[in-house]
Parts: structure tokens; sequence; C-alpha cells
């Protein structure tokens, strides 16, 4: 089959501005809800795109560990491409491919970095095993082979064996807050619904636009 036979109809129904919340944050968990009801896969999992320093995009998918007024969580290694990247510059975008519900969720916002007791609680509530993989980890560093790998985290699990994995200090979540998040539904013959919300100067005030599909 030729890549260009490939296409469906959107048909899951429309959006409509009555039908939005004026918050974004209220609309996105709305539909983050709708997202786990409807059991599609990693309803949580987001595409977080960064720009190094030499103006190279670059994404990866991460888990969404909590959402807010204060933006989107997620948690990861600090010296990591990422990591090194947000460092440099804080502007990044998140994407949610909802593709059975005919949606996607698009967010433009600033990283900043959780503070160290946010870190330490959620990194406690991890399983131990995980705790353990992201010390073992250099995360985004080249290393010899895997088992390279897995003789740091055995060694690891004999040092821990009967304590708890301490906090690396290389490890840390970054919390996104939005200046524009964008909301889209498929719609028939290619008519989707885009509603583009955008921060003016107030704080906690949107605008509000419809973009053409
Ligand atoms: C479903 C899924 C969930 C993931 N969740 C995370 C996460 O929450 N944090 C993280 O650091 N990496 C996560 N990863 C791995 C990242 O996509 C990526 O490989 C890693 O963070 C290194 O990215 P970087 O080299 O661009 O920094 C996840 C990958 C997948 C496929």
């Amino acid at each position: 089959m030729q890549l260009q036979d490939y296409r469906r109809e959107y048909i899951q129904g429309g959006l409509r501005r009555k039908g939005l919340n004026t918050n974004p944050i209220a609309q996105f968990e709305t539909w983050l809800q709708q997202a786990i009801a409807s059991g599609l896969s990693d309803p949580t999992a987001m595409t977080l795109a960064t720009v190094d320093e030499n103006g190279w995009p670059n994404q990866r998918i991460v888990l969404l560990k909590q959402v807010d007024e204060q933006g989107f969580v997620f948690f990861t290694n600090k010296q990591s491409i990422k990591g090194r990247a947000i460092a440099n510059n804080p502007n990044v975008s998140l994407h949610f491919p909802w593709y059975p519900l005919e949606r996607q969720v698009r967010v433009q916002g600033k990283a900043t970095l959780l503070d160290e007791q946010e870190v330490a609680r959620y990194f406690a509530s991890r399983p131990k095993e995980s705790q353990l993989a992201a010390w073992a980890s250099e995360q985004s560093q080249v290393i010899p082979s895997r088992d390279h790998l897995l003789e740091k985290f055995t060694a690891l699990q004999e040092q821990y064996v009967e304590s708890d994995a301490p906090l690396p200090i290389f490890w840390g979540g970054y919390r996104v807050k939005p200046s524009c998040i964008e909301f889209w539904q498929g719609g028939e013959h290619r008519l989707h619904d885009r509603f583009q919300y955008t921060q003016s100067e107030v704080e906690h005030d949107w605008k509000i636009d419809r973009l053409a599909p």
C-alpha cells in the first residue's frame, strides 16, 4: 500500500466556541480525563520540544505528572540533552497526540526547574527500581554497552539493599508555564476545529481565537 493511500475521515464531532471552557487549563483537564476514560494508551505522554544553543530543535516523549494553573510538570535528568537545552533556552513546546479521539493539544511556554522539595517528594514516591535506574543512567551520554548499565544498576541494588535511595543531584523536574495553548479536533472533509488560547497581559485572562484548519 502506498503511504499516500492512508487516509481516514475524522468523524468524532466538532468543537464549538460555546462548548469551550474560558480557562485553557480547565479545558485541558476535561480533555485529559476524556483521554484517560477512553482507554487510549499513554494518555499522559507528551512530546517535549526544545531548542539547543545552535538553534536546532529536538523532541522526545516525557510523562505529564501534574497539571494546574501553574503549568505542566515532568521529571527527568537535568544533565540530559533536554536538560541542557532548557538551561540554555527555557522556551519549549508540548504536544499531546490523542489519535483515537481525533484530538491534539499544543502548548508553548517557559520551563522552570522545580524546587528540590517537590522533586524529592516525587522521587520518593517512585518504585525503588526506578529510583536506582535514575542513579544508574547518565541520561543521553554515550555508554559502552548494556552490560555497563546493568552492572551499575546491580551495584546500586546491593548498595541500597536496606536503605532508601537518595535523590540524585542531577535528577529533577520542570514546570512549563503556558503562554499559548491550542486545542484541535478533527472534522469531516478536513474541516477541523482549532481554538488557540493566548495569555494576555493580565494573568489568568486568555484570548480565544478560532484558527483555520
Ligand atoms: C512513553 C515514554 C515515556 C517517557 N517518559 C519519560 C519521562 O517522563 N522522563 C524522561 O526523562 N524520559 C522519558 N522518556 C524517554 C525520553 O523520550 C528520552 O528518550 C529521554 O528522556 C532522553 O531524552 P534527551 O536525550 O532528549 O534528553 C519516555 C519515553 C517514552 C517513549
